[in-house]
């Protein structure tokens, strides 16, 4: 067993703690010195700044809730890798919330960034059917925006399109469910907590966390313009933070370009991946002494263009020799594309998840810290349906272009070097069932010649927009939506978009306003948002035909009718002609009854002489800090425990008190120092191992125990205890 601790202190360290607790006092000193004037003059000012701020001030609201649905045997959605199946949680998923409303309540706007792949049409109907049955028209397609980090570790199978079916092994009740109600929940708390408060927003460089993973498309946009940039990803982060009027901190949304992909496809543990990380840093600093996913402070790590974007920065190499694979094809001389992966930066794919999350938070503290640059200005929402299969565009004076019906190229299933070989299409396993045979007998149809030369140079494999059997394979009608709230602009983007084609989406809404006499709004892109319709690459890109090319399903000329769109909401903001937006036509609702590839949940079964909870395999009486403390359960399946709203954690880690005498509940499954794998045997049987990854400080020493809960498929909830083990340094 390695102890990753340094059990001595060096000279230069010892030097470093006085440095530090003499820095510390001082500090202390000083705030007490600032806030005795400050405090009187808060409350001398207090009269003036909050006259001022009738007009200025807005009510806000912030929520979070859990919204982790089943930890085992659905797949994971965002690599479709068959193989990639959830066996346990490394971190819970949360929804949050956050509303904001004109002082006098005449209108409000809602933004949800939730732990999941992103967003799906399904979700978002189901959503907005909740919300209107508890709200009436509080709450509806025009206010509201739900977007996703687009973490790759979170339970797949809330989808309602057949492409998205075939990777989630269809709509899988408990995902969906989990995911709407933990949305639902979370902007409820964020609507009971509103209160008066003010927005501030502020913009810094996040260095040495991102590579763009097509840098070959990237390559293809015009020299002119890719020299007004000084790098291939965007690396500005843009941080809202919100706080009440008295300047208690409220939470923030961070917006940042970046694939929450450290987590590779050979990961089962459910997590939020690097975004999920810096949230979970950011909440546990302002909820001081609470369990994660509790406290007030609500700290969002929201998607943004980032399409091409990886974190692992390590960049793609052959896994067999180990050399660079940066090519235009992603290839290796040896073993093809798909041994070309990246990772990085660090030891293993949590250690690189911890980096990249430690950077974003690290970032967005500092530029939450110093924000001053106030939001003050009316709320605007606009929201428009569209059908992205037939958007004429005006490319210039004299020539058109026109979307088409969705479609997918060959290299959508050679993957990205974030996780190779996309799709598996011989599914030998599946045969015999009716819906995948007539999948099968659809593939073998071909793209119309329209579909084909309305795509081109893109080969399409996957003929989507065609295909309608026995639901249809893609949507095309899509959600496109705009949000102001004084200066800030939110274009909530139903995909992603590369770093390039973001920068023309944010420069194109930006100078609409101008044309109009807005100057100077601050739009950011929101990733992921309401319904996915996959990739959108700038015209140049999709020349070349990489992934994220052949991903961008509605063909060439995708960009630039977003854009159009886009600039038409901006227009209908800028000119107060909101009103007369064409509604647009209504997605439709699929109902999908019980189509499930998923295996039943066999009853649970503890092997003989055992029962539930019993310990299999016990822990060690001692651990040294920095070692991880591990215990096996009789298990159950935790599917069992998805829907339940108040069956909080898989786990705890308890630390005996010895002042009072009592146990403290120091860990739940939330907690990125806890694991919580579940393997399952025959005939019912199953394990849960629980893992304790101890940190390397003092504090921890003493004597723990950790406990599994779980439920049977009987419906009962048991719980296991370990024997009670001692941590020390040595
Ligand atoms: C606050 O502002 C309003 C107008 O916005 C004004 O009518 C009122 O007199 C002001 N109150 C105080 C206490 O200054
Ligand atoms: C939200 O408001 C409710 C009352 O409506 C209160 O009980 C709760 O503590 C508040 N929650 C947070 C997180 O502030
Ligand atoms: C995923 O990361 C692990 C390290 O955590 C590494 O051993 C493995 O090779 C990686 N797999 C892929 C497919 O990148
Ligand atoms: C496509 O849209 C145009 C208007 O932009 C409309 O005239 C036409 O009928 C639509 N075509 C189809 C097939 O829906
Ligand atoms: C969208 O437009 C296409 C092409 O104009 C048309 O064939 C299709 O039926 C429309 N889709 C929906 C869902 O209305
Ligand atoms: C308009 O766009 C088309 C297609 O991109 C191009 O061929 C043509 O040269 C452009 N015309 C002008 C005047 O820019
Ligand atoms: C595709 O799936 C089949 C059946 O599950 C399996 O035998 C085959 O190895 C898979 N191929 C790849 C490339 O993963
Ligand atoms: C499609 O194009 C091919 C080759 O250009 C032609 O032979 C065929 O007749 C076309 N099909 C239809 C339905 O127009
Ligand atoms: C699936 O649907 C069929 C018919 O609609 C129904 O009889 C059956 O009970 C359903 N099964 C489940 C598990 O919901
Ligand atoms: C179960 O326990 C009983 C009574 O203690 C014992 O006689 C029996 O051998 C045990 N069976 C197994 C399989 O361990
Ligand atoms: C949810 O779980 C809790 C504790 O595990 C249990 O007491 C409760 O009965 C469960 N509720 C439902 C609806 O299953
Ligand atoms: C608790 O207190 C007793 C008596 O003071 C001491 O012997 C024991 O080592 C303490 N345990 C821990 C975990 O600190």
């Amino acid at each position: 067993m390695g102890n990753k601790c340094k059990t001595h202190f060096s000279c230069l360290e010892v030097v470093l703690i006085v440095l530090l607790v003499l820095m510390t006092i001082i500090t202390l000193i000083l705030l007490v010195l600032l806030f005795i004037p400050q405090k009187s003059k808060t409350t001398g000012k207090k009269s003036t700044l909050l006259n001022a701020t009738d007009s200025k001030n807005y009510r806000i609201g912030v929520g979070r809730a859990d919204c982790t649905g089943p930890v085992a045997e659905v797949p994971l959605m965002g690599y479709a890798n068959p193989d990639q199946r959830a066996g346990g949680i490394l971190s819970r998923l949360y929804s949050r919330a956050f509303i904001v409303a004109e002082p006098d309540d005449s209108k409000r706007v809602v933004f949800v960034s939730a732990d999941i792949g992103m967003l799906s049409q399904r979700l978002r109907l189901e959503v907005i059917k909740k919300l209107k049955s508890k709200y009436g028209d509080l709450y509806t397609q025009d206010n509201v925006i739900l977007s996703g980090t687009h973490t790759h570790s979170a339970p797949a199978g809330y989808f309602q399109y057949t492409i998205f079916l075939l990777s989630s092994k269809g709509l899988i009740k408990p995902s969906l469910n989990a995911i709407v109600n933990g949305i639902v929940k979370s902007i409820d708390i964020a609507h009971q907590n509103m209160t008066r408060g003010r927005l501030f927003i502020n913009k810094g460089l996040v260095e040495n966390s991102q590579i763009n993973r097509s840098p070959y498309s990237y390559l293809q946009n015009p020299e002119s313009e890719r020299n007004r940039y000084s790098s291939n990803t965007d690396k500005e982060m843009v941080v809202l933070k919100m706080v009440d009027v008295n300047g208690k901190e409220l939470g923030l949304i961070s917006w940042f370009a970046i694939h929450p992909v450290s987590m590779n496809n050979t990961n089962l543990l459910v997590n939020s991946d690097n975004v999920g990380y810096a949230s979970y840093l950011f909440e546990q600093e302002k909820n001081k002494g609470l369990l994660p996913g509790e406290g007030s402070f609500v700290a969002a790590f929201a998607s943004s263009n980032l399409g091409d974007v990886s974190p692992n920065i390590k960049g793609p190499h052959c896994i067999n020799t180990g050399e660079s694979c940066d090519n235009p094809n992603s290839y290796c001389p040896v073993g093809g594309a798909k041994m070309c992966m990246a990772a990085g930066p660090g030891t293993d794919m949590i250690d690189s998840t911890k980096i990249i999350g430690q950077n974003l938070y690290l970032k967005a503290k500092e530029l939450f810290t110093l924000a001053s640059q106030e939001i003050t200005g009316p709320l605007h929402s606009t929201h428009q349906w569209v059908n992205m299969s037939n958007v004429t565009v005006q490319l210039n004076a004299t020539h058109t272009g026109k979307t088409c019906k969705p479609a997918l190229g060959y290299s959508f299933a050679a993957g990205t070097t974030d996780g190779v070989g996309f799709f598996n299409f011989t599914q030998g396993s599946l045969e015999g069932e009716l819906f995948w045979e007539i999948i099968h007998n659809q593939l073998l149809g071909k793209p119309s010649n329209e579909t084909k030369e309305c795509h081109k140079p893109k080969p399409i494999l996957l003929n989507t927009g065609e295909i309608s059997l026995p639901y249809p394979w893609h949507p095309e009608i899509v959600d496109v939506q705009l949000f102001t709230i004084g200066s800030l602009a939110i274009a909530a983007f139903p995909g992603e978009l590369t770093t390039m084609s973001g920068r023309r989406l944010r420069e194109a809404i930006k100078s609409e306003f101008e044309s109009h006499g807005t100057q100077g709004m601050n739009v950011v892109i929101a990733g992921l948002c309401n319904v996915y319709t996959h990739y959108v690459t700038t015209y140049e890109e999709y020349q070349v035909q990489r992934y994220e090319g052949a991903s961008t399903i509605f063909g060439p000329h995708t960009l630039s009718a977003y854009i159009q769109l886009f600039r038409g909401l901006a227009k209908a903001i800028a000119t107060n002609t909101i009103q007369d937006l064409l509604k647009g036509p209504e997605p439709p609702f699929m109902y999908i009854t019980n189509m499930t590839l998923l295996p039943g949940v066999l009853a649970d079964v503890a092997p003989i002489n055992k029962t539930f909870g019993d310990v299999l395999q016990e822990v060690r009486a001692q651990y040294r800090v920095g070692e991880v403390a591990e215990v096996t359960f009789v298990g159950a399946n935790p599917r069992n425990s998805a829907e339940n709203t108040t069956h909080q954690t898989f786990l705890t880690v308890e630390k005996y008190e010895n002042i009072s005498g009592n146990w403290h509940v120091m860990y739940n499954d939330a907690s990125w120092d806890t694991r919580f794998h579940w393997t399952k045997g025959f005939l019912g049987r199953s394990k849960a191992k629980v893992e304790w990854h101890i940190p390397c400080r003092i504090q921890y020493f003493g004597h723990y125990k950790v406990q599994p809960f779980l439920k049977s498929a009987l419906f009962h909830s048991f719980k296991g205890t370990s024997s009670v083990f001692e941590v020390v340094k040595f």
